[in-house]
């Protein structure tokens, strides 16, 4: 697959949908974002759009530039527009039947030769690649997220994904700036083996006492480096997905480590989910997913 200007679709506006989104526009890909619920496409799209402003703003990208990866990007709530793309990305919710209906929906819309990448945190790759008549095509692509800022992705293949699939998808994601890194269809394939454990490590430091969330960010930052610490990461992927994450990932894997500490539970019963609900560690004016 040549990288020229693909035509791509990202399925599910949400905190990732949006973040790969902005990704694909700004490489020059017609990208079309697709989600099943108009409220959340919008606020998607004006997401991706804030991302572009800012980055104009912050002299990141010429104006031209910005207007043009705005104008690469389109949302859609019917799912036959996707008929004309290169690479679908998926990124609803974490739901093995869900994801496995959309790429099997799919296969009677699109290309054979399509490229079918699912970003799931804690499903199989396999699994999901089971929805689809041709596994061949589909290939785990994990985004860290902020997926517009973070360079790393995860590639898993299933069982079944073709030597030409994760090729093909490696030279994409090259082609996007970002970093693979090649990991076994595993649960936490390698990144939340161990980002779990240590975020509720954090989370399970503050419920001790141990130190206010300001200081064990700070502390995070100068000792290891991080661009962020925890707890505005937590508050950047949402309570309520890091709590999904941690307690699927303790599900199959039996380590205590990975269960979520109780004030996880107590913030997403409150509705601070982070970011997006404008509380989650922090107080938040902008609920914008990220960007901003
Ligand atoms: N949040 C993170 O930090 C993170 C990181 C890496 C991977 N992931 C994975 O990415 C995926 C999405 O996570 P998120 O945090 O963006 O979730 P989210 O809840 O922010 O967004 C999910 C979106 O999917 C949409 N959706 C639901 N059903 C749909 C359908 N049938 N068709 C189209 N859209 C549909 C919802 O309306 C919503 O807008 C999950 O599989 C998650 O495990 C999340």
């Amino acid at each position: 697959m040549s990288n020229e200007s693909k035509t791509v679709a990202v399925l599910g506006a949400g905190t990732m949908g949006s973040g790969i989104a902005t990704v694909m526009a700004r490489a020059g890909h017609r990208t079309i974002l697709f989600d099943v619920n108009e409220n959340n496409l919008k606020r998607g799209i004006e997401t991706v759009h804030g991302f572009f402003d800012k980055s104009v703003r912050l002299g990141k990208l010429d104006a031209t530039a910005g207007q043009a990866a705005k104008d690469a990007l389109v949302g859609s709530t019917d799912l036959t527009d996707l008929a004309p793309c290169d690479v679908v990305v998926e990124a609803v919710f974490e739901d093995l039947q869900l994801k496995k209906e959309m790429f099997g929906r799919l296969d009677e819309i699109v290309s054979s030769s399509t490229l079918f990448h699912t970003n799931t945190s804690t499903l199989s790759v396999t699994g999901i690649a089971s929805g689809s008549r041709l596994p061949e095509r589909v290939v785990g692509t994990h985004y860290c997220n902020p997926a517009p800022l973070m360079k790393l992705v995860e590639v898993a293949d299933g069982r079944h994904t073709a030597g030409w699939a994760h090729k093909a998808t490696e030279e994409f994601l090259g082609s996007l700036g970002k970093v693979c890194v090649v990991t076994k269809d595993r649960p936490g394939f390698i990144v939340n083996r161990f980002l779990i454990p240590w975020e509720n490590s954090c989370i399970r430091a503050l419920e001790a006492g141990v130190a206010t969330k300001e200081d064990i960010d700070t502390a995070v930052i100068g000792a290891v480096g991080h661009p962020m610490g925890p707890f505005r990461l937590l508050d950047i992927v949402g309570l309520d997905i890091h709590q999904q994450v941690a307690t699927r990932l303790y599900e199959q894997l039996r380590d205590p480590r990975f269960f979520p500490p109780p004030m996880v539970e107590r913030m997403v019963a409150a509705g601070d989910l982070g970011r997006k609900t404008g509380r989650g560690f922090y107080e938040y004016e902008n609920t914008r997913l990220f960007g901003s």
